[in-house]
């Protein structure tokens, strides 16, 4: 059966201008680090993407090592995009990333010229796209010179491999840097994808400061700290959850789950319920209401996930008195 995408797909959604660039990005993204694997079930993967695109979802992030096994996440993404959403290549944002270790030896690993080139030649080639919208680099390299990695990114562009570049995991100093760099090869640096949730708050001290005054995007991952900001570890661990599913490659465990963190969960979901959220809404529109967030990206492992999530967009505006007892909730 083909595929036909919801014609009210543009009905619902919001769409942010990342940066100061010519880009919107839809509040809440898709991303395919877990779920999307060769051990994960295909048509679930094609029903996920489908109703993700039905309900405005344009923007799906990818990276060269997802899966498992790395690689597989692009591979699985390049079969349902060539099946079903071909035609709507000019309607989507893709990105993908390198920098985490990919293949062995010297050169499948970090940020050098050598290593960013051939694994973006990978990606198109996994995913079966001439080209991608957003190449980031993963994490920042401490022995590769900075001007080598951003130069391969400005490169990227020229070569017409890439359209937009960002960079991932890198802190205010660095990110700075980079984005300096990238401006003087005349390849502005589109956006920043940090690790930010309401258990993880590192980018309120200088990051979101630098990035709205240079006008770069963000995107958040992790922003539902990998299912724990849910209620769904309320009453246990549920058989399908990810804590339960040893999947590896930074999944989260069960021993994560402490009773420190549960407690904590168990009082955001009071909060929630006050404001008529869900805590996942709640806890993705505490995200969205500061302006310089460009877009939540977003983990799920089943089709509802994706309709029960971007209700947060509902209602992100908080009251001086929630967001103080958010606060006093996380301390
Ligand atoms: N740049 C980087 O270094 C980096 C690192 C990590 C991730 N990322 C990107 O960020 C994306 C998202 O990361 P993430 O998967 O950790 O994000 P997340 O949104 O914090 O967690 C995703 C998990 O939350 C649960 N969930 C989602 N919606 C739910 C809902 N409405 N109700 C109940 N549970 C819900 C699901 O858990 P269950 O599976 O238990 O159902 C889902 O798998 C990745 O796919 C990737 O694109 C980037």
């Amino acid at each position: 059966m083909s595929y036909t995408p919801n014609d009210q797909r543009y009905q619902h959604m919001e769409y942010r201008r990342c940066g100061n660039s010519g880009l919107k990005l839809p509040a809440v993204s898709l991303g395919l680090w877990h779920n999307f694997g060769h051990i994960d079930v295909l048509q679930n993967a094609r029903n996920i993407l489908h109703l993700s695109f039905d309900s405005g979802i344009t923007h799906f992030d990818l990276a060269n090592n997802y899966g498992p096994p790395p690689g597989s996440a692009e591979e699985t993404f390049g079969k349902i995009f060539s099946e079903d959403f071909k035609s709507y290549r000019d309607e989507l944002i893709i990105s993908t990333k390198a920098g985490w270790k990919m293949w062995e030896g010297p050169y499948g690993d970090w940020g050098s010229k050598k290593y960013l080139t051939a694994s973006l030649d990978q990606s198109l080639k996994r995913m079966g796209l001439d080209y991608v919208d957003i190449f980031y680099h993963h994490r920042p390299d401490p022995e590769t010179p900075l001007e080598e990695t951003m130069m391969t990114l400005d490169l990227m562009v020229r070569q017409g491999k890439a359209l937009y570049v960002g960079i991932s995991s890198y802190q205010p100093e660095e990110a700075a840097k980079a984005i300096q760099i990238l401006k003087s090869l005349g390849t502005p640096c589109l956006i920043h994808q940090p690790k930010y949730s309401m258990f993880d708050r590192w980018i309120e001290n200088g990051l979101l400061d630098l990035l709205g005054k240079e006008g770069v995007g963000c995107i958040p991952f992790s922003p539902l700290a990998q299912g724990l900001l849910t209620n769904k570890y309320l009453g246990g661990i549920p058989e399908d959850s990810r804590a339960a599913s040893h999947r590896g490659n930074g999944a989260m465990e069960e021993d994560q789950l402490t009773e420190d963190k549960i407690n904590k969960v168990r009082q955001l979901n009071e909060l929630a319920q006050q404001r008529g959220q869900k805590l996942a809404q709640m806890a993705l529109a505490w995200i969205l209401k500061d302006p310089r967030i460009t877009s939540v990206l977003l983990g799920v492992s089943k089709p509802e996930q994706v309709t029960d999530s971007i209700k947060c967009l509902d209602n992100y505006h908080f009251s001086t008195e929630e967001i103080n007892r958010i606060n006093s909730i996380l301390k």
